[in-house]
């Protein structure tokens, strides 16, 4: 069967500027299941964008099909909702308006103080109450926008949520505070989400596995590790988990290093490329009890 989200066999290369060709990422194949959490690591320009842009359906991969719920992936769709990185709120419209705007067109069938009461509960939920939402973005501070961006995703409900990269222009308070939301609320319905992010404390924090991307051209997905620390998980008591620290490591370690190591190698024609599954768990007795190190599976496989 395959996963919810399917990505197979994905091709993006672009003219390079000076009459060549530019290979971003070639074959590659991965999935996202329904309700799945899945964040994309991978240094600046290695094409986690460009992999988002094409599920968001706003660019067309040189080769590979999407298919999300048995249906590829052929164009934007209210079934897929992206926040991106400069929270594009529309500046004419009030806090509520940029959030009833969507809930509008998602549900017809809804009277108007449906829609307005829909859109207040997720306003609500991420901190904006009051009067406040009748403001325009531009009397917003950069957080608030954000939070109107985050609130006006979730409640559209879409089948796939895609975050680029959404809380970059946040300070680490902020940051925090809105990761905190984004996970209570995420916690309260089941929703697909599928989030670029360079921090990896928040990509350990918020998600059910990470996809680790070598640095391009080539791109790989090279890995797919899963965060073995249960839920609900909140960021004070995250990193007193056995798990947090060796799968902390392990990203450092891929993005330090091993993502420089296995970049720039052209794909075999005809072989596709699929993320290794890592676990981690120091909680599981490894079977040579002298073996302290994290029980580490198929790293290389
Ligand atoms: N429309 C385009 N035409 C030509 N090259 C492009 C185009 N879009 C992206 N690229 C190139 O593709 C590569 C991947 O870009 P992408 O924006 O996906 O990276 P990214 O991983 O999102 O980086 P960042 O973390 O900096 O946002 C880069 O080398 C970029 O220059
Ligand atoms: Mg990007």
């Amino acid at each position: 069967m395959k996963p919810f989200l399917s990505i197979d066999n994905l091709t993006q290369r672009f003219p390079d500027g000076t009459g060549g060709e530019l290979t971003v990422f070639e074959n590659a194949s991965f999935g996202v299941e329904k309700g799945e959490f899945v964040v994309i690591l991978g240094h600046s320009g290695c094409g986690k964008s460009t992999i988002m842009n094409i599920l968001a359906g706003l660019a067309e991969p040189t080769s590979g099909v999407v298919t999300m719920d048995g249906y590829e992936v052929r164009g934007p769709s209210l079934d897929r909702g992206v926040v991106f990185q400069n929270y594009s709120l529309l500046p004419w419209l009030s806090t509520l308006k940029n959030v009833t705007f969507g809930v509008a067109a998602r549900h017809p069938e809804w009277s108007r103080a449906e829609v307005a009461a829909h859109a207040t509960k997720f306003l609500a939920m991420v901190g904006l109450e009051g009067d406040v939402i009748h403001r325009k973005p531009s009397q917003l501070s950069g957080g608030m926008r954000q939070r109107v961006s985050i609130a006006r995703a979730f409640a559209n409900h879409p089948k796939l949520l895609l975050l680029d990269e959404p809380f970059g222009a946040l300070d680490a308070l902020t940051r925090g505070t809105i990761q905190d939301e984004l996970l209570k609320i995420w916690g309260q319905m089941e929703q697909t989400v599928f989030m670029i992010t360079h921090d990896i404390d928040e990509a350990i924090l918020l998600a059910d596995r990470i996809l680790l991307m070598t640095n391009g051209p080539f791109a790989r997905v090279a890995e797919s590790v899963e965060i073995t620390i249960p839920r609900p998980r909140n960021r004070t008591e995250i990193i007193e988990h056995p798990n947090y620290y060796a799968i902390r490591n392990h990203l450092v370690q891929f993005l330090g290093k091993r993502s420089k190591e296995m970049s720039g190698q052209p794909t075999e024609a005809g072989k596709t490329n699929r993320p290794v599954p890592v676990r981690i768990d120091k909680s599981e007795p490894a079977d040579d009890p002298e073996d302290r190190r994290p029980a580490l599976s198929a790293v290389n496989g």
